[in-house]
Formats: structure tokens, sequence, C-alpha cells
């Protein structure tokens, strides 16, 4: 099976310390080796999965089925140890210091939600102020404008630089003992920049504040370690990084979580309830997880770690930023192109063509087999700063190749408004 021939390869890179062969990885994913053959660059809204993602899914469903947390037969058990095991591993993939700081959530929509509910209902009183970006994610913002709205909490945006970074210096005199959190992203999903986190967190931290930090886009993409950001919360999805969909992460401090109310209440959350109403939650994180968990996706997760691992998160990072520089130089003479975001360190290209709307460009690409996103990306008030309020996102993962950078590349070069336009009214598209 091709995951388990790449894995072997992988380890033989890891021993001599070579860079993995990126050309041959292509082959342990379904949809690069077996799908229609189109080139995806929308990583950024999900990624593609490799066989032994797939393969541990149904091993769950074909051999491991059974529920966690709630059976003393061996099978169930066993299901119990994976789990444990799995959160354990997030632990160790995020530079935790314990699996108790690990909640499974259903994705960072789900952790970010569960933040500002949880935390942001419970704490903020009216006078509070929240700090965000104008180029974060709705998942990230909108939880935090119905928690300021709730509490009579203000929230407020951190200035972003010309090129849309976030001003530290701005921040440093923004900041004061009004504000009791701090909500951004890692990597912006538009722009791509790497957020410095650290520093953010030093500054929220002088003032009392906590920081929570959308790690949609960073984690399993770039080394995102928690003890070095010293961020108090981070939410992230498996499905952007290789994993299933439907399983997420949020890390907190077991001291933070404390601090918290879960969103839910249910099996396996509580330790005991009686009929008068009373009821005793279980400790951090247990009591953040109730009802039956997402156990095959906890199975998928847990593999997928280990892939990523294997081939090294340095080794991804320095791969996208290879294909990025790649797509840039081809893009650099093309002068009916503007790339909003030329150095982005990441893998993300937001761009649009000369007197062309972007949906109508994002068709001409999918016509060339090319898979792009357009629109606004879930950041609507990114729009003022862009200067457009509708954009191209192409977004690379490790497993691209230069030569579907150059098909990239060749394509913008003939998105001439004249040649999009002549692709959507074609008769033969009506
Ligand atoms: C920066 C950012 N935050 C949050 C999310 C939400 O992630 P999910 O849909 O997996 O919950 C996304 C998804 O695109 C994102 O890019």
């Amino acid at each position: 099976m091709a995951g388990g021939n790449s894995a072997a390869r992988l380890s033989e890179a890891k021993e001599s310390s070579m860079i993995p062969d990126f050309e041959s990885i292509r082959n342990d994913f379904p949809m690069l080796r077996c799908g229609d053959g189109s080139i995806y660059l929308d990583n950024s809204a999900t990624s593609y999965k490799p066989d032994c993602v797939i393969d541990a899914i149904s091993r769950y469903y074909r051999e491991r089925c059974a529920s966690s947390g709630r059976g003393n037969y061996r099978k169930a058990l066993q299901v119990d140890e994976e789990l444990a095991q799995t959160r354990e591993a997030v632990a160790r993939f995020i530079g935790g210091s314990s699996p108790e700081e690990i909640v499974f959530t259903h994705g960072a929509t789900d952790g970010l939600n569960l933040v500002a509910v949880g935390y942001g209902e419970r704490n903020l009183n009216p006078g509070d102020v929240v700090l965000t970006t104008r180029a974060e994610h709705a998942s990230c913002i909108l939880p935090w404008m119905r928690a300021c709205k709730k509490t009579g909490a203000k929230l407020e945006y951190i200035p972003l630089d010309k090129d849309g970074r976030v001003d530290l210096k701005a921040l440093a005199e923004l900041i004061d003992e009004r504000v009791k959190v701090i909500v951004v992203a890692h990597i912006s999903n538009v722009l791509g920049y790497v957020v410095p986190i650290r520093q953010i967190c030093d500054l929220a931290h002088s003032v009392g504040a906590v920081v929570m930090v959308d790690g949609a886009q960073s984690v399993g993409h770039i080394n995102v370690n928690v003890e070095e950001m010293a961020c108090d919360f981070l939410a992230f999805s498996a499905h952007k990084m290789c994993g299933p969909t439907g399983i997420g992460i949020l890390f907190s401090t077991s001291n933070l979580m404390r601090e918290m109310n879960p969103k839910e209440l249910g099996g396996g959350s509580n330790i005991n309830y009686s009929e008068n109403g009373e009821f005793f939650l279980r400790n951090p994180p247990y009591l953040f997880e109730s009802g039956t968990l997402p156990l095959a996706e906890i199975f998928g997760l847990r593999v997928c770690l280990n892939y990523l691992q294997d081939i090294g998160i340095d080794n991804i990072e320095k791969r996208i930023k290879e294909l990025h520089a790649h797509a840039i130089a081809s893009l650099s003479d093309i002068n009916h192109i503007q790339v909003f975001n030329t150095d982005d360190e990441t893998g993300i290209i937001t761009f649009n063509a000369q007197s062309v709307f972007a949906d109508d460009l994002a068709q001409f690409f999918d016509s060339r087999g090319i898979c792009v996103r357009a629109g606004q990306h879930c950041s609507r008030l990114l729009a003022e700063q862009l200067g457009s309020i509708s954009t191209v996102r192409a977004s690379i993962y490790f497993y691209n190749s230069h030569d579907e950078i150059d098909c990239f590349a060749k394509t913008c070069s003939q998105a001439t408004n004249r040649n999009v336009y002549d692709y959507i009214f074609s008769s033969e598209r009506i």
C-alpha cells in the first residue's frame, strides 16, 4: 500500500536526515493518485488525506468499533486507551505539557466558540475590552461579537499596517487594563502572514489579559509550540492538516479551563446528578466533552500526527515556502495579475486579474482543471484593507508540485479579461 511504502521511505529519509522526496509523497494521497487529475490549490479550505488516515478511520469501524468512557469490556477499554494516547500525542505535537490541556472538539470553529461562550461570557463585564483584528475569520470574530453584546464588553480592533500585518506598535499603545482578551489568528487565511503571537501574548499578559489563538491555518503547516508562544488558548481543526473532518482541538492551561463553563452538558462530562437539579461535573478537559466523541476521527487524527511528524514539520514548512516562492517569481511579470500578499510566509496567494470578477476568474481556473477559491474567504472585514470586495485565493500544501505551480502560473498568464470572458460567455458553457 502506498501509505506504508511511503512511511518506510520517510523514516529512511529521517534517519539519514535527508529532505523527504515530496514527489513520491504524492502517491500517499488517493485524490492525487486516482482523482480527476485536477490541481488542488484550495488547501486553506481543507487538505487531502493520505491512505494511512483513511485506513485508520476505516479500521475503527471495521475492527475497533465501541464507544469510549462507557464500557468495561476489552474492546471499549482499547478505545479508551487510543483516546488517551491521542490526547497525549496532540499535547506533544503542539508543545503542551500535559494531555489534560487538550479538549477534543468538532473543529476550530467549535473550539473558538467554546472559549467565547465558556470563558468570555462568564468572565467579561461592561467596560471590558476584547481586542481583535479586521483580518480574522468569521469563526474567530463572530463568537466574540456575541460575547461582547451579551456582557456589555466592547470589541475593538488592533490596527493593521499597510500590508495587512498586525501593527505591534499600535497594539502597545492601545493596550491597557480594560483589555481582557485578545483574539487573533496565528496565520491569516487570506494574507498568510505569520502573526507574532509571542509578542502579543507578552503585551496581553502585562495587563492581565488572555490570548486566544486561532491556529486553523498554522498547526500542521508551521511549527506551533504553545509554550514558546505562551498563548492561553489555541483552537485548530484536523482537516486542514491531512486529518479527518469533524475533529478539532482546543488547548488551554488547566487553570484557565477551571474558569470556563462548558458549552454543552450531557453524558461523559458529569460525575453525578440528582432529581432536585444538583449536578457535579468532571474536571477539565472532560467536562467540555459531553456526548459520544467522534472516535473514528480521533483514530484518524492520531495517525495523521504521526504522518506529519514523519515528514517533519520543518520540512513541510520549507516545502510550502519553496513552492510559494516559485509561484510568486512566476507571477512577477504577469502585468494583469495583482497579488495582494507577495511576501506572505506561508502558502497563500491572494490575487485578482485586471477587469475580471473574482468569481469569473475562479471559474476560468476551474475550466483549466485548477481548484482555487473566490470571494471574501470568510474574512469580510478585510475587504476595505485590500481595496477589493472579492479576491481569488490559491493555497499551497506540501504535496503540491512544481509542475502544478507552473500550470497555475501559466493559467494566470492566460487569465486576461478577453480570455476569461470569452470562456464565461462561450456557447459551449451555456
Ligand atoms: C483562520 C481560520 N479560522 C477558523 C476557521 C474555521 O475552521 P473550521 O471550519 O475547520 O472550523 C478557518 C477555516 O477556514 C480558518 O481559515
